[in-house]
């Protein structure tokens, strides 16, 4: 309020002073000049009594030449003050008597015409002088001429003292007519608070239908577009809480075009969608093991839009145009794919390093040292304006809405914000956000952190990541943060942190894909197994936050509780390569392949071996023949964001068997309790958890995959991205409706003044 009050006065106080300070320089000098007229013919009228006084003794005396009365008459008359000399000239022009204050130099000259009444201001080094004279006659004869010489200094000094108190005159009215203003601005201010307030109020407390005559005519204009926002709200919130409405790709696809009249939607991602990869056989198509590619790739199929991403195929550049863009899915083109290439130093430092070496183990806990090195933090810098610069040269429109990917590109939000003001950026996050102690040891925090908060909205995957996030902000960076609504106000600028659990594209009617029946026998019969024979699965990244080893440990110790199991029970892992340059993964394989060796070893004879691990990259129909193979799902990371694989398991399983081993430090354990939640590190709890779901009647199965199963359907991809672009929506809506209600409050106000 005082800082209101203060940019207010400055507003109407200052403009008002200076009009009025003009004001008082013009008037004073006027004032001046009548001072001095004035003073003038207020002299004349004194020297024309006095001459008038002087003229009976003089026609006496000047005959006489009394020269002794004269002088005697003289200074009676100089008593006065303001009279500072006198003197008479004969009719020749010489002077006869005078006073001593009489100017020498003044002589006889005024009346040279001999014309009496003349009177003249004359500067004198003693100052400025009024001299004035008049004809002296007796009987008709000219006896000659009385000049009276007045002092006109007291002239300046009443000037002077007028041009004083003139301005500080005006300088009190101008301060006065200032408060009057500022003051009856800031009521009606306040007035026209109030009436917004009363009008959201009684939009409240009417359900939506604030009768029109209440509203306060000033407010009549920003009516309609404070409705639409409170009916959008209601809308988005029913919608939001409506969890039976079932979300389609033409859902989203009306939504982006009636919330956002968005025709352009622009993806940026560090992984591509589709690799093209040079072989024996020629170039073929993959899909890589990524979660995130698994969830946004619907998304873009519904959506059209470009899909920018770092070309990592071997035979990419072969299969682009000459602006980088190939059409996909090749199957059935639907969006553009945009590739950005890379140096090998280039994504040295910024993927393998800053990325993969840096944020990804300071994100999980999964007991991996962070290693941070200035050489990659530069290129993690530069490959990010890399990209936010081919975002702004894809981008058809100055406002198109950007859906940014992941730890990669924390920096490219706020490098595309510069660009393009106007764009609506969601990023998401698709990596857990750490505590904030946790994420202070990142030596660039401030840096990434600012860089994602030019974003529109910032999504992660549980309220535990959002809130360590706003945590963070909160400690390294000087934002105004709202807990409750999740909003931060940075720069002038907002960011909505939100919870969007991320899902899969609910496969509807896959009629090309092996029954599980089909599915069941053909898996178990290529590997030498009986028809009886149980199995569980595991497809991950071979990447240390899976707990993979702990998952095969899990799997030793079941065996040897349960030493029943052996040769009938088998663990199938795929493990999609990964990172494979880098040590940490490298050495992290070696332990994997060890450890399957040693327990293959201790329980594995002739063909049997309790766990097979296909280090290998699974195309989506391969791993979905294995889900529907298996009794069992096994997800047990240490800390993952969500985890689609256990989505995926769920999603296979039509026929509502199938049992989910789920790690409790995923996102996913949130949304399924059903499932067999345990905590990896607890090997004794895990190998449990593994004999129960093997050994699980098939009605609690039922039971189980079936809400599981409805809750998936409902709560799928499309769902997610629908949810982000509404917020993104209502947020760009609540931005227009605050400008609009400043530039109306300042031309109320201007109207005021
Ligand atoms: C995680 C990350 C993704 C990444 C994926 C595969 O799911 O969140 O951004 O694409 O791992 O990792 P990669 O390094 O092979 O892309």
């Amino acid at each position: 309020m005082p800082t209101r009050l203060f940019r207010l006065s400055l507003r109407f106080v200052l403009p008002l002073a200076l009009v009025l300070g003009l004001f008082a320089y013009a008037v004073v000098p006027l004032v001046d000049n009548l001072t001095v007229r004035w003073s003038v013919r207020d002299l004349d009228t004194k020297s024309q009594s006095l001459a008038n006084a002087l003229q009976e003794p003089m026609r006496e005396y000047v005959p006489e030449k009394a020269e002794r009365r004269i002088n005697q008459l003289f200074e009676r008359a100089l008593r006065d003050q303001r009279l500072y000399a006198i003197a008479f000239c004969d009719p020749a022009g010489a002077i006869l008597y005078k006073t001593s204050t009489y100017p020498q130099t003044l002589g006889c000259r005024l009346g040279l015409d001999g014309a009496s009444g003349k009177d003249a201001m004359v500067n004198f080094p003693q100052g400025p002088l009024h001299v004035s004279d008049s004809r002296l006659e007796s009987e008709g004869q000219n006896l000659g001429k009385l000049i009276l010489v007045h002092d006109m200094s007291f002239i300046e000094r009443r000037s002077a003292d007028t041009r004083k108190y003139g301005i500080l005159l005006f300088a009190l009215l101008a301060l006065v007519i200032s408060l009057i203003t500022v003051f009856v601005a800031h009521l009606s201010w306040r007035d026209w608070i109030a009436s917004v307030k009363k009008v959201l109020r009684s939009k409240d407390e009417a359900g939506g239908k604030a009768p029109r005559s209440t509203t306060p005519p000033e407010i009549r204009p920003l009516e309609g577009d404070l409705r639409a926002l409170l009916h959008e709200l209601n809308v988005e919130r029913q919608t939001r809480d409506d969890a039976t409405h079932l979300w389609t790709p033409e859902k989203l696809r009306t939504l982006l075009h009636e919330e956002l009249s968005g025709d352009e939607v622009l993806v940026v991602s560090n992984r591509e969608p589709y690799l093209h990869t040079r072989t024996r056989n020629g170039i073929e198509v993959q899909r890589p093991a990524s979660g995130l590619i698994t969830a946004v790739e619907p998304v873009m199929r519904a959506c059209s839009g470009t899909w920018i991403a770092h070309g990592s195929g071997s035979a990419d550049k072969e299969s682009v145009d000459r602006n980088d863009r190939v059409a996909v899915p090749p199957s059935n083109p639907s969006y553009t794919l945009r590739r950005v290439w890379l140096t090998k130093e280039e994504e040295q430092g910024y993927y393998y390093g800053f990325a993969n070496e840096g944020l990804w183990p300071l994100c999980h806990i999964a007991h991996v040292r962070p290693v941070f090195r200035s050489t990659d933090w530069e290129q993690y810098e530069a490959v990010n304006q890399r990209f936010a610069d081919a975002v702004v040269r894809e981008a058809r429109t100055d406002d198109p809405v950007v859906l940014v990917q992941d730890y990669h590109f924390a920096l490219l939000p706020r490098m595309v914000r510069e660009q393009l003001p106007k764009a609506t950026i969601i990023t998401f996050w698709h990596i857990p956000w750490p505590n904030s102690e946790s994420f202070g040891i990142c030596p660039w925090r401030e840096e990434l952190l600012d860089g994602l908060l030019g974003s529109t909205i910032l999504g992660f995957h549980t309220p535990f990541h959002c809130k360590n996030f706003l945590e963070t902000v909160d400690r390294y960076l000087e934002t105004r943060i709202e807990h409750e609504s999740g909003t931060i106000s940075f720069g002038g600028k907002l960011t909505q942190v939100e919870q969007y659990p991320i899902s899969i594209a609910w496969p509807d009617g896959d009629a090309n894909m092996p029954t599980v029946a089909e599915c069941r026998s053909s898996v178990r019969a290529e590997h030498g197994m009986s028809h009886d024979h149980l199995l569980a699965v595991g497809v991950d990244r071979l990447d240390y936050t899976k707990g993979i080893i702990e998952r095969f440990q899990a799997v030793e110790r079941m065996l040897e509780l349960h030493p029943n199991l052996i040769g009938r029970f088998s663990m199938i892992q795929i493990a999609a390569p990964t990172r494979s340059s880098l040590d940490e993964y490298q050495n992290f394989e070696a332990r994997v392949r060890a450890l399957v060796q040693r327990i293959n070893n201790r329980f594995g004879n002739g063909n049997y071996l309790p766990i097979i691990l296909k280090a290998e990259h699974h195309g989506s129909d391969q791993v979905t023949r294995y889900y529907r193979a298996a009794e069992v799902c096994m997800v047990t990371s240490l800390h993952d964001g969500m985890n689609l694989v256990a989505k995926e398991f769920i999603a296979s399983r039509y026929d509502d068997r199938g049992v989910l081993v789920l790690s409790q430090f995923t996102g996913a354990a949130r949304e399924l309790p059903e499932a067999l939640v345990v905590n990896p590190y607890h090997i004794e709890q895990s190998a449990d958890a593994l004999y129960r779901a093997v050994t699980m009647p098939e009605i609690e199965q039922c039971e189980r995959m079936r809400s599981m199963r409805s809750l998936v359907k409902d709560f799928n991809i499309y769902r997610w991205a629908g949810r982000m672009l509404l917020d993104a929506a209502r947020v760009r809506q609540r931005e227009r409706v605050v400008t609009k209600i400043r530039s109306h409050s300042r031309k109320s106000l201007r109207r005021v003044v």
